[in-house]
């Protein structure tokens, strides 16, 4: 759906508030807040295209200096799997639903013109437009500050996006951009060489919170809508993670490393078992929901499996025998190894009717990326990935952590 048009006048709207420096606090913590996971597959697309939507994207976007005009080849289609919060925008906050996405960093509301037609009248317009293209939609709009409320913070003159025009976002008001600030360079217009600090940037710049950091946790679920995801701005949660918190560099390998990009190679039933995918850089991305690998690493694994490409849900598909005798997967990442199990490796299977597949049957998250490893982005350790560890993104030390869960080897379905 392309969503309406609209236009403020920049003379109706205050300038932006501007930081008082004596904010800086010494006594500042982190600040948690929930997040939902919504299941809707009441569009057209298949989960595994949409997710090759995004990974074309990022890519594309990667390798294009100007971010608001990286290849848009895909069909806008609203996101069949969402992971959203509150963000409140404006005194007094004006509430917004938005996606949470660590592979772009421009946050931006305005989505649902027709239900929610006014940005606060405490919004400064800079005269910039702004545009971000994703995997599955788009977005250009004004550029806006204001105060953005997370939880308990109150991030001053925070540049966001109210988006004159969007496609592919039906459900949602916009997006939160958590990843790296470099994303947002090459968005603005006519400003393309002015990079936008994010929402964590400015949270740390301005003292509120103690460490330039996010902490990611949320559960396996099988039910369509489920708020059992944490986002901790400022550290970490030492209440859902079980064991030590291993990090490892970003990596320096391109196009990953404009992302919360990673090394990993996986081996297959045991930690020196055979190789699904040979060491290489990819993509760790709350915006994707499968674990997609590179056409060569998808087939070895479809091999090692057994399992087949099943038509109406675009899944691997196993056999009840086959399912019995699945073997974990191994993530060497760094010097830690990450066991993802077999039921991890299982599509929640009271959500198989949901994505148009058959109640009994066992489809895998394990899919393909679409192209063939050597590119510098072969991996995407999506959501049913991230979800069975603690995931960190230290930003002021660029790098990634991961820790094991209560949910890391629980039988979940
Ligand atoms: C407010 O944010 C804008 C855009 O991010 C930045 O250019 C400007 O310097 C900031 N103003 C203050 C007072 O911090
Ligand atoms: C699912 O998405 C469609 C548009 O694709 C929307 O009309 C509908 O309201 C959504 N349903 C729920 C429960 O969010
Ligand atoms: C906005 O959301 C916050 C956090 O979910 C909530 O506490 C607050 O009551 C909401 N405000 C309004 C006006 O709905
Ligand atoms: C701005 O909007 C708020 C309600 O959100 C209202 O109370 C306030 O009077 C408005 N201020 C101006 C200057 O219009
Ligand atoms: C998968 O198995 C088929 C049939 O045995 C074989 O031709 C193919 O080379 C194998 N592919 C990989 C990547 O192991």
């Amino acid at each position: 759906m392309l969503a309406g048009l609209r236009l403020i006048s920049a003379a109706l709207l205050p300038l932006a508030l501007t930081v008082d420096a004596g904010l800086i606090r010494r006594d500042a913590v982190p600040v948690t807040i929930p997040f939902a996971r919504r299941l809707n597959f009441t569009g057209t697309a298949k989960l595994i295209e949409l997710d090759q939507a995004r990974a074309k994207t990022l890519k594309a976007r990667a390798n294009s200096g100007f971010k608001q005009t990286a290849v848009f080849d895909a069909p806008a289609t609203n996101q069949a799997v969402d992971y959203t919060t509150t963000v409140g925008v404006g005194n007094p906050p004006q509430n917004f639903t938005l996606l949470i996405d660590t592979g772009s960093s421009n946050t931006w509301v305005g989505a649902q013109l027709l239900t929610n037609p006014f940005l606060p009248n405490t919004s400064g317009f800079t005269g910039n437009l702004v545009s971000v293209t994703y995997g599955s939609g788009f977005f250009i709009g004004q550029e806006f500050t204001d105060t953005v409320h997370l939880g308990g913070l109150a991030i001053e003159n925070q540049s966001f996006g109210g988006a004159l025009v969007s496609e592919g976002f039906d459900d949602v008001d916009g997006i939160i951009g958590i990843g790296p600030a470099d994303l947002t360079c090459g968005t603005l217009i006519p400003a393309v060489n002015d990079c936008i600090p994010t929402v964590t940037d400015n949270a740390f710049s301005q003292g509120l919170i103690p460490a330039h950091e996010i902490g990611i946790s949320f559960e396996p679920t099988s039910s369509l809508d489920n708020t059992n995801g944490e986002l901790t701005f400022g550290g970490v949660d030492t209440s859902k993670f079980t064991g030590p918190l291993n990090f490892v560099p970003i990596t320096s390998t391109s196009p990953a490393n404009e992302f919360v990009g990673i090394d990993q190679s996986i081996t297959f039933g045991s930690t020196d078992g055979p190789t699904v995918l040979a060491s290489t850089a990819g993509v760790t991305d709350t915006g994707t929901t499968l674990l997609l690998l590179a056409t060569d690493a998808f087939d070895t694994y479809q091999n090692l499996t057994g399992s087949t490409l099943d038509a109406t849900t675009g899944l691997l598909r196993l056999t009840p025998d086959q399912a019995s005798n699945l073997q974990s997967l191994f993530f060497h990442i760094g010097d830690t190894t990450l066991e993802f199990t077999p039921n991890a490796q299982i599509w929640p299977r009271a959500l198989n009717s949901a994505i148009g597949g058959t109640s009994d049957f066992v489809y895998l998250v394990v899919n393909d990326l679409g192209t063939l490893s050597g590119e510098g982005l072969d991996f995407i350790d999506g959501m049913t990935f991230l979800e069975r560890f603690y995931y960190v993104f230290d930003i002021a030390n660029s790098r990634v952590g991961f820790a094991t869960t209560p949910f890391t080897d629980a039988t979940t379905n």
